[in-house]
């Protein structure tokens, strides 16, 4: 619509200029240092959302980090969009491996550089923009509440509770969420759903002290040695979990689904340069996109124990550690993997040495409809600024909430991620390209007028 470009090109500076504001406060939500940043952020976050046209906005405090809820009403007779997102961020570490500051944006190559450039205060941020697009040029048709959290990247731990206390408040036709990706801005795809996650910290202690690896080495378990013979073992030969009865709930995808999804263009050398690897790997029987979308994984995250700073120390280390986290897909459910996961590890661990095991967090796996009013408007709204329909995807990260919404709300969220696979998230340099950050801003409006004329028509 001519009024929203008009509007979009005239502020165009100022929606990006906010943007920056936003990243260089550095909300770290796992790091205690940072809770008063992450306040800091949650306030500006409630102004812009107040500016942009908001009739109330206001900060709801929970036993972590606050969330921020705003709406504008225009009556009962038009639907509501819950706009999810989240204002937190990882930590930025290794600090080292940064071009430049993780809270000092720049805009280098048409990209943003910064810490949540796209996870996710960039993309959340779009609703934003598009939002005041809307009520400046007076073509809002849908009711619109945000729900801006600041726990995400730590599991959501507040969420569940806000849900339950807020259903009335939070009532909503759809949530609409962008924190995902899209295959490429030539390839537009919308995501149809997310893995869930189950994250494991596991110890392996041996002596009760360090010991001098010369003159215990060889008498005595190394709790190092152990852990990593415990890790490999967790795949077999053909790249498959081994705990007994991980997969047994795992939805199996029909040959025409399974048809269907690799229909995505996936180019396998462009990924595996990007990447810097030799070979790809995974499940065997599987392809890459099934392997990252519709296919339970295990991962190591970190690992550590015994001597690690500079230089040689010979010891036999008391402990080690690691954790763990696994994917989870449609219908595993967290507790149950958790179970299993721990009863296995415990099994397994030789005499001579003892494993703890705790879970740390987790979330369901969750698929979103396609045939539902929603996904028809985010895919001709996608279409009518790309020119070009979604193509439908899987996504390989999680977003817990996604469930939680479905079982508390009793409502769908659609995915309309504006992200790339190598925005690099969670790592060193992590970017958005502008691109992507005006094309969301000029696509969502769209589905909002869409949203509204479809829900009429039923
Ligand atoms: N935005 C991501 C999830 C994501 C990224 C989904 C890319 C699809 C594509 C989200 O912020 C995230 O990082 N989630 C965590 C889980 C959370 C419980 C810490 C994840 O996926 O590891
Ligand atoms: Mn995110
Ligand atoms: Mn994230």
């Amino acid at each position: 619509m001519q009024a929203w470009k008009t509007y979009q090109e005239k502020n165009k500076d100022r929606f990006l200029q906010e943007l920056l504001e936003l990243l260089r406060i550095p909300s770290v939500s796992a790091d205690s240092r940072h809770r008063e940043d992450t306040r800091r952020c949650a306030e500006a976050v409630k102004k812009r959302l107040l500016e942009a046209g908001a009739d109330k906005a206001e900060i709801c405090p929970t036993a972590g980090h606050p969330i921020v809820y705003a709406e504008k009403i225009i009556g009962p007779g038009h639907p509501t969009i819950l706009v999810y997102g989240h204002y937190d961020v990882q930590p930025p570490d290794p600090l080292d491996l940064w071009h430049s500051g993780p809270f000092e944006p720049v805009i280098k190559d048409g990209r943003i550089y910064a810490r949540g450039a796209c996870d996710d205060k960039g993309q959340f941020y779009m609703h934003v923009k598009a939002f005041e697009t809307l009520v400046q040029t007076q073509t809002l048709s849908c009711n619109v509440k945000f729900m801006i959290e600041g726990e995400e990247e730590v599991g959501s731990e507040s969420l569940p509770d806000f849900l339950r206390q807020n259903k009335e408040k939070l009532q909503t036709d759809i949530v609409l969420i962008s924190d995902t990706s899209m295959l490429s801005m030539e390839h537009p795809s919308l995501e149809t759903g997310l893995r869930g996650l189950a994250y494991m910290e596991v110890e392996v202690s041996g002596p009760n002290r360090d010991l001098h690896s010369g003159v215990y080495g060889g008498a005595v378990a190394n709790p190092a040695t152990v852990l990593c013979q415990l890790i490999a073992s967790l795949h077999d030969e053909n790249n498959r979990i081994t705990i007994p009865g991980f997969y047994d709930e795992v939805a199996e995808l029909s040959a025409a689904e399974r048809a269907a999804l690799n229909k995505a263009p996936f180019d396998a050398e462009a990924y595996k340069e990007d990447l810097g690897i030799k070979a790809l790997w995974g499940e065997k029987g599987y392809t890459t996109l099934e392997r990252t979308g519709i296919r339970p994984t295990l991962e190591v995250n970190g690992i550590w124990g015994g001597y690690t700073a500079e230089g040689a120390k010979t010891v036999l280390p008391a402990k080690a550690h690691a954790k763990i986290s696994m994917r989870l897909v449609p219908n595993q459910t967290s507790h149950t993997i958790e179970k299993l996961f721990t009863d296995h590890f415990n099994h397994i661990a030789p005499e001579g040495v003892t494993v703890k095991v705790k879970a740390l967090h987790g979330g369901e796996p969750a698929v979103t409809p396609v045939d539902s009013v929603a996904y028809r408007a985010a895919g001709k709204a996608i279409e009518t600024t790309f020119g070009k329909e979604p193509i439908p995807t899987r996504g390989g990260g999680s977003i817990p909430i996604v469930a939680l919404f479905e079982e508390v709300l009793k409502t769908k969220s659609v995915l309309m991620g504006f992200g790339l696979d190598n925005d690099n998230l969670h790592s060193p340099n992590e970017k958005f390209d502008l691109f992507n950050y005006y094309k969301g801003i000029e696509t969502i409006p769209y589905f909002h007028r869409y949203f509204a004329e479809m829900s009429k028509e039923g």
